[in-house]
């Protein structure tokens, strides 16, 4: 912190003022709550919308009208081509090349596929190793996956747990854990950042013992993406998978991210289901036999582009394009510090923050837990123009945007948890 924090509304001022991003806000649009904008602290769960992307929907609306079928070739941004558009700025978001990214489908859906391509499961080595409490949609799409091929859950997924008495898991238990499985264990597969507790792994450790103990490393980056940098190439991660319509602000149901090495992706006999629009684009429409991967990430595609499920995120990465996730994460650290800071201060209301403390443990996310009266108190905070959203058991999570919100947001936030 770049001085002592101070639990005033002049403070929160002067540190807008001070924020090299602060002119982000004016690019979006914010709910409204008794006539002035809501305290929106929920983009860990849909972000807002961005001014440009009416304009953006409108222009692929305008080329259907117009060019009809010519608009695959002729729109302003070819239809055909449309995916090319999100290589570039996601590499830089998830740090990997630009051959290792693409996007497609949704998230569980991209899960399922990356897990065929990744599970290859054997007699002795089949069992996936997961955090306990994972995002339902993980769990069931593991679930199923396992009985796919044939094994029990019971047996062949692991989860990893807190001790007891904690909230959060230690990051040596998890390495501890994979080194103990490693006979029987065949791919490791973690949410990025917890959904529950906030909590943000160690990636690459993750992704180095699993590559010890002779298993794949994937993650569920829905959580990532957009709100705390990776290098997933760096890192030697092997397929990580994440939804845009959190922290990249893609919109509700938005198409959904992928990353795969680049050992995979260049390799087009790697495992996979294919359909069209991953074969290679030169004989794409000669529609021969025969699958010709595309020898990059977009070799998994299968369907043609979901154009308007994918163009308020081609909008919203645009504004990215203006900073850098460098720069978001900076100012989310000390953003969330000062949420923290705040939340120190208040003795009227009886919670734990359950999210690490450690700024590199986590996001831009803080997990209130609440013993008792948890959902009482969150429908006051809505009540009261906070929109923040409750998980059971018990966790209201706060979480706010370094692309978009202030830290007059956090200070009204404090002080109308200081009322209730
Ligand atoms: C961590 C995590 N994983 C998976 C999902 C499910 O994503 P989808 O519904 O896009 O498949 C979500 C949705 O919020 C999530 O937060």
């Amino acid at each position: 912190m770049h001085q002592e924090l101070q639990p005033t509304l002049d403070f929160a001022r002067q540190m807008d003022l001070e924020d090299p991003l602060k002119e982000f806000r004016s690019q979006f649009c914010f709910p409204r709550h008794n006539g002035k904008d809501a305290i929106y602290f929920c983009g860990n769960s849909l972000g807002l919308q961005a001014k440009n992307i009416s304009g953006a929907i409108e222009q692929e609306l305008k080329d259907w009208r117009e060019l009809v079928v010519g608009g695959y070739l002729h729109a302003k941004n070819p239809w055909l081509y449309y995916q090319h558009n999100f290589s570039n700025p996601l590499s830089k978001i998830a740090g990997c090349k630009e051959n290792e990214v693409t996007v497609m489908n949704t998230l569980t859906v991209n899960l399922h596929l990356m897990l065929l391509s990744f599970y290859h499961p054997t007699k002795q080595k089949y069992k996936i190793m997961m955090e306990a409490g994972a995002f339902p949609s993980d769990q069931y799409a593991v679930e199923t996956q396992v009985k796919f091929h044939g094994f029990s859950p019971d047996d062949a997924i692991i989860e990893i747990a807190p001790k007891e008495d904690e909230k959060i898991l230690q990051e040596d238990d998890i390495i501890e854990a994979i080194e103990r499985n490693k006979g029987s264990l065949a791919l490791v597969l973690f949410g990025g950042i917890n959904y529950y507790s906030g909590q943000f792994f160690d990636l690459k450790r993750i992704t180095a013992a699993a590559h010890k103990a002779g298993a794949i490393a994937g993650f569920d980056l829905a959580h990532v993406t957009g709100n705390v940098p990776t290098q997933l190439h760096d890192w030697d991660v092997d397929f990580a998978v994440w939804c845009s319509y959190k922290y990249l602000n893609g919109g509700p149901g938005a198409v959904g991210g992928v990353y795969v090495h680049e050992r995979y992706a260049k390799d087009i006999g790697h495992t996979r289901l294919a359909g069209w629009w991953g074969n290679d684009e030169a004989t794409r429409f000669k529609m021969e036999k025969g699958f010709i991967a595309k020898p990059d990430a977009s070799g998994w595609n299968i369907s043609t582009a979901q154009v308007f499920n994918m163009v308020a995120l081609k909008a919203s990465l645009e504004i990215f394009e203006q900073t850098n996730i460098a720069s978001l994460n900076a100012k989310s650290k000390l953003q969330t510090g000062y949420l923290e800071f705040l939340l120190h201060q208040l003795s009227n209301i009886n919670f734990e923050i359950i999210t690490p403390k450690e700024p590199e443990r986590r996001g831009a996310q803080l997990s209130l837990y609440f013993k008792e009266q948890g959902k009482e108190i969150h429908k006051r905070m809505m009540d009261s123009g906070i929109i923040v959203d409750y998980r059971e058991p018990g966790v209201i999570r706060v979480a706010p945007a370094p692309m978009y919100n202030s830290f007059e947001d956090v200070f009204r936030f404090y002080e109308i948890l200081r009322s209730i």
